[in-house]
């Protein structure tokens, strides 16, 4: 049972039928437009630490958060999930790494617990009337799967955009899935409106003290389930909300851990809302990582998230790719972007400051992988490791160009080779990656050097961020041509455009890319004794029709 204390302090938002309303409200003041490049950190260092004293570990309502954790009736529909050691990561890093393991709750994702606890508190009248929600994720499960226990009916507004996998997941729960909108914003609006006209309950997917203190019971259960000393519990961090509840609880029981939140630096909402001291919003968010590719975090998070959480780490896409991978050959768990972005922090925290010795934990948050995204992640996890670098460059579509471009790498092992033309034609983007004792370092500086001169460098794997545009051209690769086939074919086909602007350079490339003299005349000759057999059975059938009768011409 929550304290009176608490009662008060959780009534406001759940007295608010309409939660569209007050999020409305919260929205209305102008949030300061910042870019996600304005904060640069060093990989694995510590951004974004709250300016608070060391004693000033409390605020409004941080006993009530204890209480309601405790009180949480997550367990109706959640798992007490396992704290499990990474052996082998621990190994490598030379610390007691632990991950708990919120991918293998029932919806695979920890989003359950929040979403169960803010609607197993909604009157019967509520229930009846229904409840709504937006998210092109994991909230949707686990809303539609608190609806199914509760026996409400429940919609949930997914930008047109969703991947049917996901959206097909939802109505397998019993929700009503509206596709509507092309992207979370315009979901949200249409679901905000829905409810106000019929009467739902918002279930945001994270700004709610209910929301909260549902994902603070991981944080309960780690610290019944560790009770020797603990460095760092690493939390991947949205909006906030798991993060908040995991610190309001964890800092009241043991305020010696450190809660160290994890965002993606293209993508780090919370980070640079802790720098400036006041909630800002993101000119653009990375969506590799979707589950936590957020613009703005929560008022509540943010504020709990100033009074408990000791500072963030961000890291790149490369370092959650390697994370995905160590995964699994840890224990061939396959969790998203999102999921594996605490084990990413974790580590680059802990070489960052040469810890040794400590025990660490990182939340494994969720394994809901949509297999497109699984083959993309394929080819990077080498890239975050080091062994092998990944460059874009923006090659102009002018005689020359391939030539300057080859000279620049030299000796340079080049593994892969990918060439996507504008719908223009004025320049191509060429993935290339490379590796060997040359080193990725000098090759990028190489390229970068070379700026001056008309090519452009970066070590971010555009594609993802251009989204469809690589698998469209993946596409038609792999119909015409495979393996390193695929490459040379692509890389010529770069180098004829260049010669002749006019071509098609895929397929001028397949015929240019052909090896052997002899595989040419093989070519040409299956293709003249097809014309030859063409012009016979032409003529053949002329005669036939001319002289009404079979080809012999006997009657
Ligand atoms: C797998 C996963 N990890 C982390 C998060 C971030 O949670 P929060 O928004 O509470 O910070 C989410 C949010 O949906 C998620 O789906």
């Amino acid at each position: 049972m929550a304290t009176a204390a608490a009662a008060t302090f959780l009534s406001a938002p759940r007295s608010d039928r309409h939660g569209a309303r007050r999020v409305a409200v919260a929205c209305s003041v102008p949030l300061k437009r910042v870019a996600p490049e304005s904060l640069q950190a060093a990989s694995g260092s510590l951004v974004g630490v709250p300016s608070r004293g060391t004693g000033d570990l409390g605020g409004p309502g941080a006993m009530e958060y204890l209480t309601a954790v405790l009180a949480s009736k997550v367990y109706d529909v959640a798992v007490e999930t396992p704290l499990e050691r990474a052996g082998k990561l621990s190994e490598r890093l030379g610390v007691d790494l632990r991950i708990k393991r919120e991918d293998l709750q029932p919806v695979f994702s920890f989003k359950l617990r929040g979403a169960y606890n803010m609607m197993s508190k909604l009157s019967q009248e509520q229930l009846n009337n229904g409840v709504i929600c937006s998210s092109a994720g994991n909230h949707a499960q686990g809303v539609a799967l608190s609806a199914r226990k509760l026996g409400c009916d429940a919609i949930i507004v997914m930008p047109v955009t969703t991947p049917e996998i996901k959206w097909r997941s939802v109505e397998r729960l019993g929700a009503t899935v509206i596709l509507k909108g092309d992207s979370y914003d315009e979901a949200q609006s249409y679901a905000k409106l829905r409810c106000q006209e019929e009467g739902r309950t918002f279930i945001p997917p994270f700004d709610h003290p209910d929301i909260i203190a549902g994902q603070g019971t991981v944080g309960m259960e780690i610290v019944h389930q560790l009770q020797g000393p603990l460095h760092a519990i690493f939390v991947p961090v949205g909006g906030g909300g798991l993060i908040a509840g995991i610190a309001a609880y964890v800092k009241r029981v043991r305020p010696e851990v450190k809660i160290i939140g994890v965002e993606p630096s293209d993508a780090n909402a919370m980070a640079l809302s802790l720098c400036h001291g006041q909630r800002v919003m993101l000119k653009h968010a990375g969506g590799f990582a979707n589950g936590v590719a957020v613009k703005v975090v929560g008022k509540e998070t943010f504020r709990l998230c100033q009074n408990f959480v000791d500072g963030i780490v961000l890291v790149s896409q490369d370092a959650i790719c390697a994370s995905i991978k160590d995964m699994f050959e840890e224990n061939r768990n396959i969790p998203e972007p999102s999921g594996a972005l605490a084990l990413a922090g974790a580590e680059a925290y802990c070489k960052y400051y040469g810890l040794k010795g400590e025990t660490v934990v990182a939340i494994s948050s969720g394994a809901n992988m949509n297999f497109d995204t699984l083959r993309l992640v394929a080819e990077l996890p080498d890239v975050g490791r080091k062994p092998e670098a990944v460059l874009a460059t923006f090659l102009p579509e002018e005689q020359g160009s391939f030539k300057k471009f080859a000279e620049l790498f030299g000796r340079m092992n080049i593994t892969g080779f990918k060439h996507i033309c504008d719908s223009h034609g004025k320049e191509a983007l060429v993935l290339h990656s490379g590796s060997d004792n040359v080193g990725d370092e000098r090759a990028k500086a190489k390229l970068v050097a070379a700026g001056a001169d008309g090519l452009e460098c970066e070590d971010s794997y555009r594609p993802y961020r251009e989204g469809g545009k690589l698998l469209a051209w993946l596409g038609i690769c792999m119909g015409t041509t495979t393996g390193i086939f695929n490459l040379m074919t692509a890389g010529l086909g770069l180098y004829v455009k260049a010669q002749h602007p006019s071509a098609h350079p895929l397929v001028v490339a397949c015929w240019e890319a052909l090896p052997l003299t002899m595989v040419r005349v093989v070519l040409v000759s299956s293709l003249g004794a097809t014309l030859a057999l063409v012009i016979l059975l032409m003529y053949a059938s002329m005669k036939m029709t001319l002289q009404g009768g079979s080809p012999s011409g006997s009657a």
